[in-house]
């Protein structure tokens, strides 16, 4: 261990001196570089994969835990990720971490990201950038038809509750079926400034009370509504997960009959208890 620690620091020592004559796009170079070189262990860890990136899905938010969980199935499939915000903000060389860390984990995977800031330096091997807002209908329809679908979406962006109901509305008609859309940062539901709120917690149009309505979705051919007609998010919603900050949604066919109602109805005569 304590070779390996110095064998690091011998080689760290030159690339901090050969550091201060680069610019900045080869120091994100050089630092790709490095991260993908002591990653090489980690290939099956996010957790560990997500600290050696940099990006706060791992330390600062805990959430690769329950990526692993519901990714590893995919692992090694090949698929098409979309993640909405690099990260960095404005400053352009900043961010990219998760990107490179869905990159090394997905083995196969293609990764498409967006920002409203210019990223394209991040756009690398099998990494593809687009620059727009996810407010933006149309330029979210364009980014998947380019890609031509996804199997896993992420929205890490803005987190105001109106742009990310409106990019799941948009994409999650994107998703192929079996696939995964991840909502991140739930927490602005209840805050005002994102537009959401903590007194009353099913106001209409915040995250948390737009999936809690997808939950009940679930169970649409249960309801007692003669003429209920189902919505795409019903029919294609198969599991919805909640986590502290971090929703799962599973797309599927979620079309099976009620063992008891005929379109939502009770068949006449039929009394009997489910
Ligand atoms: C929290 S950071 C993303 C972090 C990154 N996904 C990671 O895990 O390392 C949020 C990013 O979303 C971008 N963003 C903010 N509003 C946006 C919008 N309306 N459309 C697209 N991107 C947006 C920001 O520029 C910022 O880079």
């Amino acid at each position: 261990m304590f070779q390996i620690k110095t064998f690091i620091d011998v080689i760290k020592l030159p690339l901090s001196s050969l550091k201060k004559h680069l610019s900045s796009t080869q120091r994100l170079r050089l630092r790709v570089l490095w991260q993908d070189f002591i990653s090489i262990p980690w290939g099956r860890d996010l957790s560990r994969l997500g600290s050696i990136y940099g990006t706060d899905k791992s330390e600062g938010h805990g959430y690769t835990g329950h990526y692993q969980r519901h990714f590893s199935p995919l692992k090694y499939s090949k698929l098409n990720l979309l993640e909405i915000g690099v990260g960095g903000y404005e400053r352009a060389h900043s961010g990219g971490g998760s990107l490179r860390m869905w990159r090394r984990y997905f083995t196969r995977g293609q990764i498409y990201a967006i920002d409203i800031h210019d990223k394209h330096v991040h756009q690398e091997r099998r990494i593809t950038f687009f620059r727009g807002d996810q407010s933006d209908r149309e330029f979210l329809r364009r980014v998947a038809d380019v890609a031509g679908g996804f199997d896993i979406i992420i929205d890490d962006g803005s987190h105001r509750v109106t742009d990310v109901i409106l990019s799941f509305e948009t994409l999650f008609p994107q998703l192929n079926s079996g696939g995964i859309y991840v909502v991140e940062d739930t927490q602005t539901s209840y805050w005002p400034v994102c537009g959401g709120n903590s007194e009353d917690l099913d106001a209409p149009g915040t995250t948390m009370a737009y999936f809690k309505q997808r939950v009940d979705g679930l169970n649409y051919r249960e309801f007692m509504l003669p003429g209920y007609t189902s919505n795409y998010f019903d029919r294609n919603i198969t599991a919805i997960h909640f986590y502290h900050n971090l929703i799962f949604i599973h797309k599927g066919d979620n079309t099976e009959e009620s063992n008891v109602l005929v379109d939502n109805c009770l068949p006449s005569g039929d009394q009997s208890n489910a």
